[in-house]
């Protein structure tokens, strides 16, 4: 049976760098508070007519690409993962293969917010394995800056979350060397409104009016808290899950990437797993949350910098709304 590998890494996060100290002058909040609470100091804006889901995707392709040393003729498959589409439909995915030159192929969009780029990587990996297709391009990238209010109102989301995108090329391999050695994913519904985006959404006769606006019904909500206390539990459990699968423990992890979603959850999850800190990669300080980007953005900085190496036992981990929680475990 085939196995797949991911052979090439890229992200591109927008050039507005807003801080800590730019959003105390906007609403109700301090430095403190938000390192504090989340570990960030900076996040990035996109700048509209310059920056789209779709767009930043196709650069931090380009770059992964490159990385792989192939070419988007090469691509047989796009799986894109966004909360944050370009247009309501068609799928982001499309709107990338237009971006470069790819042949007329698949392009999936992925909706699972947090997980979405291990929901995206764990699709690419069954397609491998299946002999279908040779060459995925796995991206994830997110506009969300113009999601939530800059005011008090808006303020649980304006602090946490920022723009980004990152992208993966995977393909088939027949080594037993480097290779995704599984991936796991996970949801419970029935707590899909404690962290969701409602309107407009399709259960209205009128999808969008003013009261609605008026209202915040238009503005993200998230449970901060409760989501908090899931995530802590979930993460722990699905990376248990992944190593079992594999008869691994622990400590043979060498690089456990979560999903940037807070540094305090990252942190209560590798005391509980009892990992040191060079085996842990967080880089939510500089970008914030960003969504279905922030592993990929993540995996790419650690190749970059060679912290990340061929061989190496690497686990990733993400949780977040639907619920939704997955995990993949990779030999570099
Ligand atoms: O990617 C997955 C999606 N999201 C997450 O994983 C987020 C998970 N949750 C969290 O990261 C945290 O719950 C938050 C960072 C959102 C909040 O931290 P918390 O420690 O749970 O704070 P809290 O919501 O309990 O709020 C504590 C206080 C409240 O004031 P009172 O009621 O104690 O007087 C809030 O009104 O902090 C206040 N507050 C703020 N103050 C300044 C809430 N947001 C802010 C803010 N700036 N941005």
């Amino acid at each position: 049976m085939h196995s797949s590998k991911i052979t090439g890494l890229g992200f591109y996060v927008p050039k507005t760098i807003v801080t800590n100290q730019d959003l105390e002058k906007m609403f109700d909040t301090s430095d403190a508070w938000i390192t504090e609470r989340s570990g960030i100091k900076e996040r990035r804006f996109f700048t509209e007519g310059k920056d789209t889901v779709s767009n930043m995707g196709a650069r931090a392709a380009t770059i992964a690409l490159e990385n792989a040393k192939l070419t988007p003729k090469d691509i047989d498959f796009i799986i894109f993962a966004t909360l944050s589409p370009d247009y309501n439909f068609p799928g982001a995915g499309v709107l990338l293969q237009r971006e470069l030159p790819f042949r007329e192929i698949g392009a999936l969009d992925i909706r699972t917010q947090c997980t979405g780029f291990i929901y995206a990587l764990s699709i690419a990996d069954q397609f491998i394995k299946t002999g279908m297709y040779q060459n995925i391009l796995v991206v994830g990238a997110e506009v969300q800056s113009n999601i939530f209010e800059m005011s008090t109102r808006g303020r649980d989301f304006a602090v946490l979350f920022g723009d980004g995108a990152g992208a993966a090329v995977v393909q088939r391999t027949k080594g037993e060397g480097s290779k995704i050695l599984s991936t796991h994913l996970h949801s419970e519904g029935k707590y899909a409104e404690d962290l969701m985006l409602e309107h407009p959404g399709s259960k209205l006769k009128n999808r969008m009016t003013p009261q609605l606006i008026s209202e915040g019904k238009h503005l993200p909500f998230m449970r901060g808290n409760m989501v908090f206390k899931h995530a802590v539990t979930r993460f722990s459990e699905v990376i248990d899950e992944c190593l079992q699968a594999n008869n691994y423990k622990i400590e043979d992890i060498d690089m456990l990437v979560p999903h940037q979603a807070n540094l305090r959850i990252s942190k209560a999850v590798q005391d509980k797993l009892n990992l040191p800190d060079e085996k842990v990669y967080n880089n939510i300080q500089k970008y914030g949350n960003t969504t279905a980007a922030t592993i990929p953005i993540c995996l790419s900085e650690l190749t970059t910098a060679k912290q990340v190496k061929e061989g190496d036992l690497v686990c990733l981990a993400a949780f977040g709304s639907g619920f939704t929680w997955a995990s993949a475990l990779i030999r570099w």
